[in-house]
């Protein structure tokens, strides 16, 4: 079975002897639940490095006081089996056919305490000691409902660098503006594990049915809200259709809500219980995030990368999907 870490000490043994014998690290952050998706990246990082690490930690700071931290799912048996069934063969340079097998080499599994020395209250204004913002880069899509939200994973993530060391890092399209956030928190914290060229972004893993984006919140869903869960990835594809066709943005989102209202509709018809709401659909430029403007084309853009993203709730979960438009 795999190491299991739970203090920061107790790793930096470890990772004192990976250096010693300069082996690469390669770290896949993660809150539990594992799905494939997190698995794509732990695959990803195996590939890549010498040796994986992988930490579970559902991290305080980024649940706001009404959002879900108490019933976040927990499923750590699980996602320990998950692991330990991973491997990667790394044929021999020399064929002499002898190869090495690559298994996730440790968990960080932290408490709160461990996380937070100085405490952590879910309500900002009740919180002490050192939190980490990106500033101009939180307050839109995902920060623009969960104002708190990118300062808490910012803060997070700087904490698990400084404790891991990883060598590359690795993280999901899925959540693209965290990835393309923390790319900048490297660049500005002038960090070194990694640096932010070594932050990787690994695309949206989906279920094979439907494409719906896999996610730890889709066991939130009920059998009817899983059947129309996938709405919020067809509305995506509709306006990303509709922008490579070269209409303007607000045509793209009108398309991406028509979708929604259809698909609304046909639930209803079908007598499916279950409550459809589109939260945002949004086209931001990926290097800033500022909104693009509603009359903008494809060819206005030129060759500078667009998102478009959006958030829908089915019943009480909220999901998240996005598409880059050129590249990120
Ligand atoms: P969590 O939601 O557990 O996701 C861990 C990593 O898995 C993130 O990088 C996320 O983008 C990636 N991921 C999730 N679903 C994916 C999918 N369908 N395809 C590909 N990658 C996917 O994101 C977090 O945790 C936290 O914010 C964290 C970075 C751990 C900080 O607390």
């Amino acid at each position: 079975s795999i190491p299991i870490y739970t203090t920061v000490a107790a790793y930096r043994e470890w990772r004192r002897r990976a250096f010693e014998e300069r082996r690469t690290v390669g770290f896949v952050p993660t809150m539990g639940a594992l799905h494939e998706g997190h698995i794509s990246l732990v695959k990803r990082s195996l590939a890549e490095n010498d040796l994986t690490v992988v930490s579970i930690f559902v991290n305080p700071a980024q649940f706001a006081p009404h959002e879900d931290l108490a019933t976040y799912p927990r499923t750590l048996p699980q996602d320990l089996e998950k692991l330990s069934m991973q491997s990667y063969v790394v044929s021999d340079p020399e064929s002499t056919g002898a190869s090495t097998i690559r298994k996730p080499s440790a968990v960080f599994l932290p408490s709160v305490s461990e996380m937070y020395p100085s405490g952590i209250s879910q309500d900002t204004a009740e919180q002490k000691g050192t939190f980490v913002e990106v500033k101009g880069y939180s307050h839109q899509m995902e920060g623009k409902t969960r104002p708190t939200f990118f300062r808490g994973v910012a803060t997070v993530v700087t904490k698990l660098f400084n404790a891991i060391e990883p060598t590359n890092a690795y993280f999901g399209q899925k959540d693209i503006q965290q990835g393309l956030l923390l790319r900048r928190l490297a660049r500005d914290l002038l960090l070194s594990h990694p640096d932010h060229e070594h932050i990787h972004i690994v695309p949206t893993a989906r279920d094979p049915s439907d494409e719906l984006a896999l996610s730890s919140r889709n066991a939130y869903l009920t059998a009817d809200g899983r059947r129309v869960a996938a709405t919020l990835r067809e509305a995506l594809q509709a306006a990303e259709a509709a922008w490579l066709q070269g209409f303007a943005k607000s045509e793209c989102v009108e398309k991406a809500l028509q979708v929604v209202e259809s698909r609304k509709s046909r639930a209803s018809a079908e007598g499916l219980h279950v409550e459809l709401r589109l939260d945002y659909v949004e086209l931001n430029n990926a290097d800033d995030f500022e909104v693009v403007d509603p009359q903008t084309t494809k060819n206005e853009m030129e060759s500078r990368p667009v998102i478009l993203s959006g958030a829908l709730w089915v019943d009480k979960t909220r999901l998240i999907d996005n598409i880059i438009l050129g590249e990120a």
